[in-house]
């Protein structure tokens, strides 16, 4: 998976009534085997059945297999659960298989009674997994223009050099660039891409913009799972522009507005 995987993922909510290869689902459970994260909290993965399992969502239709995740509530759970379920997604993305995030659209209790959720657990979404159709519902469709799905915020309104007073131009980001602009792509809850990222020299400090009633007992505060995500489509970016880092937390106490909240810092290794 690399930043054309990331070019290529679109959410799928249309899928055909099409069964998905054994050899497939075995590729599939492999990589869940092994899907991790830098921050060391464990997400245990299931593979669900719609039918048998009885399970459904009101913005889905075609698909039988699901897949759904879930953590025990820790220190950076959520974060961890979206770093590891994009790596999964954009692993599907390359086995040609369609994918949605869903956290608010689901019969939850259902989803939570297959996966024997238990107390102080918390799954905070799942997606199906199929062969998109060649044409979205009308629902569909009418769910991305109002979501404006295909749309991202400028690159300068997301992104920042030293401060949150200076914005950082595209044509400024210079070794950034790739791996920010992998951030500025990704999938958010219902589009309101909460990361923000402040460069400062070889490190990048990443930032939540909280938006109200994000944060539910069901779903954790899943703009923390966004941050997950978008920081596994950096890491991905900078790989491909051949910077060697990692993922750290020490808060550099840059003044930030209200409602946002320090994440992490990816610095990049000190050559030896
Ligand atoms: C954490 C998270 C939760 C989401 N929850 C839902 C959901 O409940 N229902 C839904 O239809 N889409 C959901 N989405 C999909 C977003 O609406 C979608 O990613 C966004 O509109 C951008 O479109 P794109 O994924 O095609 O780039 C969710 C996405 C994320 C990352």
């Amino acid at each position: 998976m690399n930043t054309e995987t990331i070019r290529d993922r679109k959410s799928v909510r249309t899928y055909e009534e099409r069964q998905i290869p054994g050899h497939v689902m075995q590729q599939i459970r492999d990589f869940l085997n092994q899907d991790d994260n830098p921050f060391g909290v464990p997400i245990p993965f299931f593979i669900l059945d719609a039918k048998k399992d009885g399970l459904s969502s009101p913005v889905i239709l075609g698909a039988n297999t699901y897949v759904a995740g879930k953590y025990k509530k820790q220190k950076n759970a959520e974060v961890a659960f979206g770093y590891s379920f994009e790596k999964f997604v954009l692993y599907a993305t390359t086995l040609g298989l369609g994918t949605v995030w869903l956290a608010a659209t689901i019969d939850r209790k259902a989803f939570e009674k297959a996966i024997h959720l238990e107390e102080g657990e918390v799954m905070p979404a799942v997606t199906p997994l199929g062969y998109a159709a060649k044409k979205r519902s009308v629902r569909e469709n009418l769910m991305r223009k109002g979501m404006k799905s295909d749309m991202r915020l400028p690159f300068d309104s997301l992104f920042y050099s030293g401060d949150f007073q200076h914005s950082l131009k595209e044509s400024d980001a210079g070794i950034w660039k790739t791996p920010l602009t992998m951030v500025r792509l990704a999938p958010s809850a219902t589009n309101k891409q909460p990361w923000r990222a402040v460069t400062e020299g070889e490190k990048v400090h990443f930032y939540e913009v909280k938006t109200k009633g994000y944060d539910s007992k069901s779903t954790g505060d899943i703009q923390k799972v966004d941050l997950g995500i978008a920081l596994c489509h950096f890491e991905i970016g900078a790989k491909e522009a051949g910077l060697n880092g990692r993922f750290l937390q020490a808060d550099p106490e840059i003044p930030t507005a209200e409602d946002t909240e320090y994440i992490a810092t990816y610095e990049l290794e000190k050559s030896l």
